[in-house]
């Protein structure tokens, strides 16, 4: 059977890492704040000039290169991000241009932490209906740029790290199941009942006159703005959900996934899923200590250092969820 399987992973951070100690002189805040409430000791961010589709590229040239695939044996570029270059158009296509592989399609996916989850998704439909045959699937954000460095801004600002995570999807015929790598299912949701719990107002159509003018400037529209506790509440459920949903629908229990690659946004979040279904620690491999919440990036981020840091092997089962803005959330279920 026509499945898609994930060939290769990349990943590429900014040089500049920022701890929190660092964040402590510029706002009202703290290491110790920071790391009970989050898990997160640093992020990486951005000095100037690089944007999110510099930061792609470097992720993607590595997981082309893994792949053992020609850059020109590419044949769609999926790239989640909720920090484009620009308005428009589309950062994938910024991402195209610099690999110099014009002609293919080129998807913006606009699904903030889940983006990734849907991005694989997408890749893994047109894949599986034999459309294409190699997907490079790119998460990447340049936060950096976008928040609030003050502490009106603190409780956000905190939170995130700039970062890009990469794989080449590639096409298998599937004889074993039970054996092969490969995608299982994926599993995705929504509810823009919510879609002001997250959000940045500005630029956009919804606002006044102007997508950004003098009024959204002075109101801070351009800043991102969270209501933390509802975020956490509703993570904390339909992460679990999604999880439990892709394991259902594989006839799996816990114990055969053999490892976790969840979204990271609060390590309390993650450890509270590994207690809820009790997962062994040494199954879940978290990152957020490291870089913060990279939204769209956390989870190729994950899989990448995974990989080497000898937790993630070829053959292995891996189950991934993500919940964020939208609210989004979803998961994956797959065969290393
Ligand atoms: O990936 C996207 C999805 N995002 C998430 O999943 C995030 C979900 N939410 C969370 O992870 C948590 O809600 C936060 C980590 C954002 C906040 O933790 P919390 O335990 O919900 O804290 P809080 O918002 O209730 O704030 C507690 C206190 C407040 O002060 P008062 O009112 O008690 O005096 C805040 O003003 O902490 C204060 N505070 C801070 N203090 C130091 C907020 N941000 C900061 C900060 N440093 N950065």
């Amino acid at each position: 059977m026509l499945r898609s399987r994930i060939l290769s992973t990349g990943m590429y951070v900014p040089t500049k890492r920022v701890t929190n100690e660092d964040l402590s002189k510029i706002m009202d805040t703290s290491d110790e704040w920071i790391r009970q409430r989050t898990g997160i000791e640093q992020r990486f961010w951005v000095d100037g000039g690089e944007a999110t589709s510099d930061l792609a590229l470097k992720a993607s040239e590595l997981a082309i290169q893994r792949a053992g695939v020609e850059k020109s044996q590419i044949e769609m570029i999926i790239l989640a991000t909720l920090s484009p270059d620009h308005e428009f158009p589309g950062t994938a296509c910024f991402l195209q241009k610099k690999l110099g592989i014009p002609g293919i399609p080129s998807l913006d996916v606009r699904q903030q932490c889940t983006g990734f989850i849907y991005s694989l998704s997408i890749a893994d439909q047109f894949i599986r209906n034999g459309a294409y045959k190699n997907i490079l699937v790119v998460g990447a954000e340049v936060h950096s740029k976008g928040l609030e460095m003050s502490d009106h801004g603190r409780d956000v600002t905190v939170l995130f790290g700039d970062g890009a995570g990469a794989v080449v999807l590639g096409a298998v015929d599937v004889k074993d199941p039970e054996k092969e790598s490969h995608i299982l299912s994926t599993h995705l949701h929504a509810d823009g009942t919510f879609a002001e719990e997250l959000w940045t107002p500005a630029p956009g159509t919804g606002n006044s006159e102007f997508r950004v003018g003098a009024k959204e400037l002075e109101e801070g529209l351009h800043w991102p703005k969270m209501n933390g506790k509802t975020v956490f509440m509703h993570a904390v459920k339909r992460m679990p959900e999604a999880l439990e949903e892709g394991l259902k629908a594989n006839q799996l229990c816990v114990s055969d996934i053999d490892l976790f690659v969840f979204h990271q946004a609060n390590l309390r979040i993650n450890d509270m899923i590994a207690k809820q279904f009790e997962i062994p620690e040494h199954k879940v491999f978290n990152t957020i200590q490291k870089y913060a919440n990279t939204t769209a990036a956390t989870i190729p981020i994950g899989l990448d250092e995974a990989v080497r840091a000898g937790k993630l092997k070829k053959g292995m089962l891996v189950a991934s969820a993500a919940f964020g803005s939208g609210f989004t959330w979803g998961s994956a279920i797959y065969r290393f």
